[in-house]
């Protein structure tokens, strides 16, 4: 236990050292898809969860619930949530499933996308993978959907309605990180909309 304390902060210390500015931690975010055994720390999934609690609202609403998943089973259920690009949930250390109120806000799938992409960048600090799993609009099968295949595994009532579900885990490699100098400024306009000439 104290080696992974003295681990935690040592690692905390050499990225204070290293200045990470969030910039550089955006071109580090990478979908992380292949994960290692090790389980999360409960000061990491802390930080995670807070992510998500932190995230702005519309009408400041928090038309959002966040289930949490470390059980073996249960992320590997969560994992057959459809049929393609989902299977690695099953190797997480943890999933988080991210649903959305639509008597709460008729911005909840806004507000619970900025709660996902919160909690990634909060992971990456941490030196944690994690992958966006997209479940609204997508199907378990033909005739029932992702969100009501994952609603009825974790008994998530109506009218809450799953968004995605983040998958986290240490990364087993650093992917390349994105390309600063490769963006696509062409889909940035300035003062109005207009084609490339
Ligand atoms: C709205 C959204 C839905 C996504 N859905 C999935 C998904 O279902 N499965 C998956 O493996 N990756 C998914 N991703 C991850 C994207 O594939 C990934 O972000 C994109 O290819 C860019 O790669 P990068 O995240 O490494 O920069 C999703 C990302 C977003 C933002």
């Amino acid at each position: 236990m104290l080696i992974i304390v003295v681990n935690f902060h040592v690692c905390k210390l050499i990225r204070l050292l290293m200045k990470e500015n969030f910039q550089q931690l955006q071109i580090k975010r990478r979908s992380i898809r292949k994960y290692t055994p090790e389980l999360l720390t409960s000061d990491e999934t802390k930080l995670i969860l807070e992510a998500a609690l932190l995230s702005p609202t519309s009408k400041n609403k928090h038309s959002w619930d966040f289930i949490a998943i470390e059980d073996k089973d249960t992320l590997k259920a969560l994992s057959l949530c459809k049929p393609h690009s989902a299977a690695f949930i099953a190797d997480a250390a943890m999933a988080v499933v991210i649903a959305g109120n639509p008597l709460i806000s008729n911005a909840c799938v806004e507000d619970a996308s900025i709660a996902a992409i919160n909690m990634q960048m909060q992971a990456e600090e941490l030196g944690i993978g994690s992958c966006w799993v997209q479940v609204r609009n997508r199907n378990y099968s033909e005739t029932i959907t992702s969100g009501e295949y994952i609603n009825d595994l974790l008994n998530i009532p109506m009218p809450l309605e799953v968004v995605c579900v983040i998958s986290f885990g240490k990364k087993e490699k650093e992917r390349t990180p994105a390309d600063i100098k490769n963006l696509k400024w062409e889909k940035v306009h300035i003062g109005k909309y207009e084609l490339e000439p």
